[in-house]
């Protein structure tokens, strides 16, 4: 058995006149002599030569889009155009039948995203899956890269806790109870004693608790795990299971913070960038006709790669939520009423409208908002002497809004304690947490990444339903 050579490896293969072994799925047949053939190691497929007046036409007959083969032949230097060699075939084994009558993936048309949402397990087999998830394999693995080169410790969160770390509230309980026959307490109440674990428990909405525990120690740790919210959000930026990166770096205060996230987001795009190069051409002119079909007001006056480009070439903006408020109160968009949600004052939350008018029309670059009001943000964030906001962050990117959550952490226990009293988080249920600020606390700081919200900034996508293999939001829990 002679193995098999991947075909991006083919494609650049410096050696012809080559016996070869190759296997992978029928893109194209035509003239019943060409194969287009693919196995998802790049967009590009390999011309397999048919030799069709010496093989079994009944053979000829199963080689169709979608089916599975292996082929062995000779590599040779291509003489027809579009690709610089081919493998003429001795031997073609078909592995897989493909129907053409019921084979969801006909791609004579191109279907659309929504149609391939609803066939997410097929949808790797087109370009446009392909590249997004080969580029979302190299922005994880860049990910570990950066942070292991810096000395960081990845942490293995849990995924099942007893706490809501946001305190929004948003979590999926976790029970091994009957539903049917759920225990209660005499006094009517759901008897969490005689669940599995002996109290509530929920999926996590974020690793930060227990990451800041593993700082407290190991000084630089980060995780990258999913996490779970509840929130009924119907939005193309927002997933009930999303993954996660969480660093969280002892002794660092909120400007060391900020730029241990610009780094990073730096690092990793420049990565797949490079890696990547083909997927992201491709990427590039998927969007360009999209945007094509967009009125041209609606259209980005930036390529994707240009974009890409330009966040790793300038430096991010950053200023405070208050600096933001006054700009935007004084915004064009503002005074005439434009915003849905119209900015009167300061303390109030930011709305997408508002964090992409800041990114993509007043700075028209990645943005760092830092010194939040206290009310929008949770407890954890440490306190700033004006009594009025915390030293949070939140990263916006154009097309995107907020990409990362941060801020430095309230080291001081009696403040920390007073804050949670106001916001009526349980002390006593976060006792472990508080330890950390009894028994040698110290400044430290830390943010979390939404990796799905940065493989769609990567890949240019719409729709976050799109950068994940396969997506959980409200009612839909398909494959
Ligand atoms: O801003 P968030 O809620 O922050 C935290 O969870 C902190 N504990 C992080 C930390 O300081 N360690 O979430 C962080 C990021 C957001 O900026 C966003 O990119 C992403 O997670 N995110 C979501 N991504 C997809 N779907 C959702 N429902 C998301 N909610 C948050
Ligand atoms: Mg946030």
């Amino acid at each position: 058995m002679s193995q098999r050579t991947k075909i991006k490896a083919l494609l650049q293969s410096q050696q012809t006149e080559i016996d070869v072994t190759v296997k992978g799925w029928v893109r194209a047949f035509r003239s019943n002599r060409f194969i287009a053939l693919n196995d998802g190691s790049t967009n590009n497929n390999i011309q397999v030569v048919v030799d069709f007046e010496n093989t079994d036409p009944a053979l000829l007959k199963r080689i169709t889009v979608g089916a599975a083969l292996s082929v062995q032949g000779k590599l040779i230097a291509s003489l027809g155009k579009g690709q610089t060699v081919e493998v003429v075939a001795n031997a073609i084994e078909i592995l897989g039948d493909c129907d053409p009558e019921t084979y969801p993936l006909q791609l004579k048309n191109r279907p659309s995203l929504e149609f391939l949402r609803e066939k997410a397990h097929l949808r790797f087999r087109t370009n446009t899956f392909g590249a997004i998830f080969r580029v979302r394999n190299s922005l994880a693995f860049a990910v570990h890269q950066f942070f292991q080169e810096r000395g960081f410790v990845y942490l293995h969160t849990p995924i099942i806790t007893a706490s809501d770390a946001e305190g929004a509230g948003e979590t999926f309980h976790v029970t091994n109870f009957d539903l049917d026959n759920i225990p209660k307490t005499d006094t009517g109440e759901i008897d969490f004693k005689q669940d599995f674990f002996g109290r509530a428990t929920n999926l996590t909405v974020s690793g930060q608790l227990e990451g800041e525990l593993g700082a407290m120690a190991l000084s630089d740790i980060y995780t990258f795990g999913p996490t779970f919210r509840a929130e009924n959000s119907n939005t193309t930026r927002h997933l009930a299971e999303f993954w996660m990166i969480e660093p969280e770096v002892a002794f660092n205060d909120l400007v060391d913070n900020m730029d241990l996230a610009e780094d990073m987001l730096k690092y990793v795009i420049k990565y797949a960038l490079n890696k990547n190069a083909d997927d992201i051409e491709f990427l590039t002119q998927r969007l360009t006709e999209e945007e094509k079909t967009k009125p041209q007001n609606e259209r980005s006056e930036m390529t994707l790669l240009e974009k890409l480009q330009f966040c790793l070439n300038n430096d991010f903006e950053r200023l405070t939520y208050t600096e933001a408020i006054d700009i935007l109160k004084e915004s064009p968009p503002n005074k005439k009423k434009k915003f849905v949600y119209p900015v009167e004052g300061w303390g109030t939350d930011l709305q997408s409208e508002h964090e992409r008018y800041l990114v993509e029309k007043h700075f028209k670059k990645p943005v760092i908002l830092t010194d939040y009001p206290k009310e929008i943000k949770a407890f954890y964030m440490r306190q700033n002497d004006d009594g009025k906001t915390v030293r949070a962050m939140d990263i916006l990117f154009p097309g995107i809004g907020e990409i990362v959550g941060g801020s430095q952490r309230e080291e001081r226990l009696d403040k920390l304690e007073q804050r949670m009293n106001e916001m009526g988080i349980p002390t006593e249920e976060l006792w472990w947490y508080l330890d950390t600020r009894r028994f040698g606390s110290c400044p430290h700081a830390g943010f979390g990444l939404g990796f799905e919200r940065l493989v769609l900034f990567v890949t240019g996508m719409g729709n976050i339903r799109d950068v994940i293999p396969f997506p959980r939001f409200p009612k839909n829990a398909e494959f």
